[in-house]
């Protein structure tokens, strides 16, 4: 039994914030922002719009484009860092009720920017004992844990979700392998505080993403560069066999540098950060929906996919695209 990815959507808040608006309010330039990171714009939520209501709007469309009704999931997996609520409920429960996926279970999964990774792995898992289809979901509004005033962070950010609908079939091809990874000693590398860990005298204030810029940087290539060569080594191919290497969308000079570890060019990564920025969750599934939906997929493509992020989480996906 193989799983296959049969239907992808997005959901991105109207708004788009450029640099040049940025500019405007911080001490930085359009000109800074793109040479050191690749991003000219953002989407940032309105005071009506969250992590769930991005989450709905991309399984809605992910689900009309697979042909799956709600009701016949098992499944829905959100992987996001910017939940609704605090604790609970967690925001898988709002997409399955929104959508209306009244026989699905469903739960949120942290693992920050390789999120995707792991709850498309999670999802697959579980289809081994459940064939029903299932619904993964990458979804962050950064912008609510963003200080707006720090320039050393605020610039690399966005909003926005995608999703995945996921269906099991005897058809070869679909998700060849997965491997997670984590290094919780570089826990501090990149953190936002506002759990259990931090004491609270009164009601919660909110707290702001802390990063040293620097070293996730270095990690992050040397973790992108791992993920590809161990997907390749362990289903025994050659890189030249890889049609597109699908990144974490953190900044374009990541994968500028892991296309020089790999030694192969840049035409074989799909880059989209332009104009989302850094959408942690939600990066992977919207660059594979926009290189679906821009035709640049042709069927037994061998596609890998790849996250890095805090925790330190890293991890990737190898798929034999079936259409
Ligand atoms: N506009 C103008 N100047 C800025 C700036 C901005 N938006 N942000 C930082 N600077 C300044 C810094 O203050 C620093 O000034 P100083 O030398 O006077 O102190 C200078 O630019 C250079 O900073 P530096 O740290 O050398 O830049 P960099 O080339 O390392 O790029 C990042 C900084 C954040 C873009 C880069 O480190 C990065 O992308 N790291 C990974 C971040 C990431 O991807 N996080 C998410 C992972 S999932």
């Amino acid at each position: 039994m193989n799983v296959h990815i049969t239907g992808l959507g997005y959901g991105l808040p109207a708004r788009r914030v450029t640099n040049e608006e940025l500019a405007k309010t911080i001490d930085t330039t359009d000109e800074w922002i793109f040479s050191h990171t690749g991003i000219r714009a953002r989407h940032i939520v309105g005071p009506e719009e969250s992590s769930a209501t991005l989450a709905t709007s991309a399984a809605k469309m992910a689900l009309a484009r697979a042909g799956v009704k709600p009701e016949e999931l098992g499944m829905v997996v959100v992987a996001t860092s910017t939940p609704d609520y605090g604790a609970f409920p967690s925001t898988a429960c709002l997409v399955q009720r929104d959508i209306g996926a009244v026989h699905a279970g469903a739960f949120d999964l942290f693992a920050a920017c390789t999120g995707f990774i792991y709850a498309l792995e999670a999802a697959r898992s579980l289809m081994q004992n459940d064939l029903r289809p299932a619904l993964v979901i990458g979804a962050d509004v950064m912008s609510r844990i963003t200080d707006w005033k720090d320039r050393n962070t605020c610039v690399l950010f966005g909003d926005g979700a995608g999703a995945a609908v996921l269906q099991a079939s005897d058809r070869p091809g679909g998700i060849r392998h997965s491997i997670l990874r984590a290094d919780g000693k570089g826990a501090q590398a990149l953190h936002h505080e506002g759990g259990c860990r931090t004491p609270q005298t009164g009601p919660w204030q909110g707290a702001y993403l802390q990063m040293n810029g620097r070293q996730v940087f270095n990690f992050a290539v040397k973790a992108f560069e791992e993920i590809v060569r161990d997907l390749i080594a362990r289903q025994g191919i050659t890189l030249s066999e890889v049609r597109w290497i699908v990144p974490h969308q953190a900044n374009v000079r990541i994968i500028e540098a892991a296309a020089r570890r790999l030694d192969i060019g840049l035409d074989r990564f799909f880059v989209n950060i332009g104009d989302l920025a850094n959408t942690s969750a939600a990066t992977v599934p919207m660059a594979l929906e926009q290189l679906h939906r821009e035709g640049k997929l042709q069927a037994d493509d061998t596609v890998i996919l790849a996250g890095f992020g805090a925790g330190l989480t890293w991890g990737g996906s190898l798929v034999q695209w079936q259409g």
